[in-house]
């Protein structure tokens, strides 16, 4: 087993390390053998009003953050981006330890959060409102402003990406915040805040206190001097914040929910490279991924091709030790191990054709094989629930009309793939099909430049591109009256 070190536990709030309130810690678990990491300071209410008091004091308007030059904010940023590829083999490897996914991903995961950290860095003082030709003798403009204090809650499925889609706007625009990492994966979220000290930010601007869902979470979408909150994470957990949210005051809120993604490969594309995509689209992560292709839909002409490709490479995934060169490590936890088992199950019992895996790996640590299931008809429970684990299902369909009322008969709409080289059928399918990101002959193409989020229930709001900092911003229209006739 890889020794990494755990260098911090505690809560961090306004630039120092501090333990609960209530004293309590919480164990963070390897989901590789089910052994304990750390104990980690366990927040709750007592240490969200103390870290919401601190990003409150640090964004008044006399404050060392608010009176810095834009420029500077994002000079602070590009430093912090610096700092955390420096240490990227560290966090990579701490957040393998904590959440098991394969060290060359974690990796990946790292520098990509550098891209969206500099991405929104260059934005900081380019952040710009409009002259208005308003009605009457008058001058109009918008100022944008931030929006204030932000909770960000943060899932563990890709908790470093995560931690940075949500503070890289909010800091860009000029708030502050208070993340709450995931109970699973508190680890990589306390290891950015021991850089975000470093990199020079001052006191109060970033705070992170790990803790529960519906202790410290919940704390924080109930505060009255949270302005906003950011969440990635359950549909279900969605719908009490954004409830939460309305409770004392109107937070704007942000949610990045479930999904149930379509991938729809036509007759003309290639089997063996579609079969790839197609397989990366629903593995990726171990399943653990918001956006997974996991309705693989093919055409009927390629579809028995197609499905003994797709087996072919799912029962040559290697799984196991993440630390070692796989493409798949543990999911989560036991919770979510169990949860997914429950569905492959389902999909058995369902009438499903398993090609591949269908089981548990082993008998130690939250090992799933990787799973295939064809012939699956859309009222199937695993066609219609989001499982969140190594799980393809595919079905066959005759037409471009079928397949695309078929895509989209879900309540979720977060992202979409289609395969073919007719750019017609591609593009229609982009127009005609409900979701926040549509990918053609690529699949999960997520950059620092490129809006994510969803339609209907996967969410409100964007993350990332021009899109992602205008959730961080409040527009102030100013008027001001002029004099009629000659003045001067
Ligand atoms: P979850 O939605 O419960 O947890 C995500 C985050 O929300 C964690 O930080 C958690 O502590 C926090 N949270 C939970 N309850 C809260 C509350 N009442 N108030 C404020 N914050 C709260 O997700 P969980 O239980 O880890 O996984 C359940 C399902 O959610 C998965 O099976 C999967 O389908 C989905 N999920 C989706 C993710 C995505 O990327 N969209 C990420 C994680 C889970
Ligand atoms: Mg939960």
């Amino acid at each position: 087993m890889v020794k990494v070190d755990v260098k911090y536990t505690k809560l961090f709030i306004n630039n120092e390390w501090v333990e609960a309130v209530s004293k309590k810690t919480f164990s963070t678990i390897n989901p590789q053998d089910e052994t304990v990491i750390a104990n980690v300071a366990e927040g709750d209410k007592a240490d969200v009003d103390k870290a919401v008091a601190a990003a409150k004091k640090a964004f008044h308007r006399h404050s060392p953050w608010r009176t810095l030059d834009a420029s500077q904010r994002g000079v602070l940023m590009l430093k912090l981006a610096d700092l955390i590829e420096s240490q990227a083999r560290y966090l990579a490897e701490l957040e393998t330890l904590d959440c098991g996914k394969p060290i060359k991903d974690a990796e990946d995961e790292v520098y990509f959060s550098a891209t969206v950290l500099r991405y929104y860095a260059g934005k900081a003082d380019k952040i710009l409102g409009n002259t208005i030709p308003a009605d009457g003798e008058v001058l109009s403009f918008t100022l944008k402003e931030p929006v204030g204090v932000c909770g960000q809650i943060i899932p563990w499925n890709y908790p470093i990406p995560m931690m940075t889609w949500k503070i890289a706007p909010a800091l860009a625009a000029g708030c502050t915040v208070i993340v709450k990492p995931a109970e699973q994966t508190p680890l990589t979220a306390l290891a950015i805040a021991a850089l975000i000290k470093e990199a020079g930010f001052p006191p109060g601007v970033v705070n992170v206190v790990p803790g529960y869902g519906p202790t410290a979470g919940a704390a924080l979408t109930h505060h009255p001097d949270v302005d906003k909150v950011a969440f990635t994470g359950s549909t279900e957990v969605g719908r009490i914040i954004l409830g939460a949210a309305s409770a004392v005051n109107l937070k704007r809120v942000t949610l990045e929910l479930g999904g149930k993604s379509p991938l729809v490969v036509f007759n003309d594309a290639d089997v063996e490279k579609a079969a790839q995509i197609a397989h990366a689209a629903a593995f990726a992560n171990g399943g653990q991924c918001c956006c997974a292709g996991t309705r693989t839909y093919v055409q009927s002409g390629i579809y028995d091709q197609f499905i003994t490709k797709a087996a072919e490479i799912a029962q040559k995934r290697s799984v196991g030790n993440p630390f070692e060169n796989v493409q798949q490590g543990p999911q989560i936890d036991k919770e979510m191990y169990e949860k997914v088992l429950g569905y492959i199950e389902a999909g058995k019992q369902g009438g499903a054709r398993c090609l591949a895996g269908g089981d548990k790996l082993g008998s130690k640590g939250y090992y799933i094989k990787p799973t295939v299931f064809a012939d699956v008809k859309d009222d199937m429970k695993i066609a219609r629930e989001e499982i969140f684990g190594p799980v393809q299902s595919i079905f066959k369909f005759d037409t471009f009309e079928e397949v695309i009322d078929r895509a989209n008969d879900t309540n979720y709409g977060l992202g979409a793939g289609v395969i073919t080289n007719d750019i017609t059928k591609a593009l229609s399918f982009a127009k005609h099909i409900k979701s926040g990101s549509v990918w053609i002959n690529t699949y999960d193409h997520v950059t620092s430049q490129t809006p994510f989020g969803g339609f209907k229930d996967s969410g409100l709001g964007r993350e990332l591109g021009e899109d992602g900092i205008a959730q961080y911003l409040e527009t102030k229209t100013v008027t001001l009256a002029l004099p009629k006739g000659p003045q001067l």
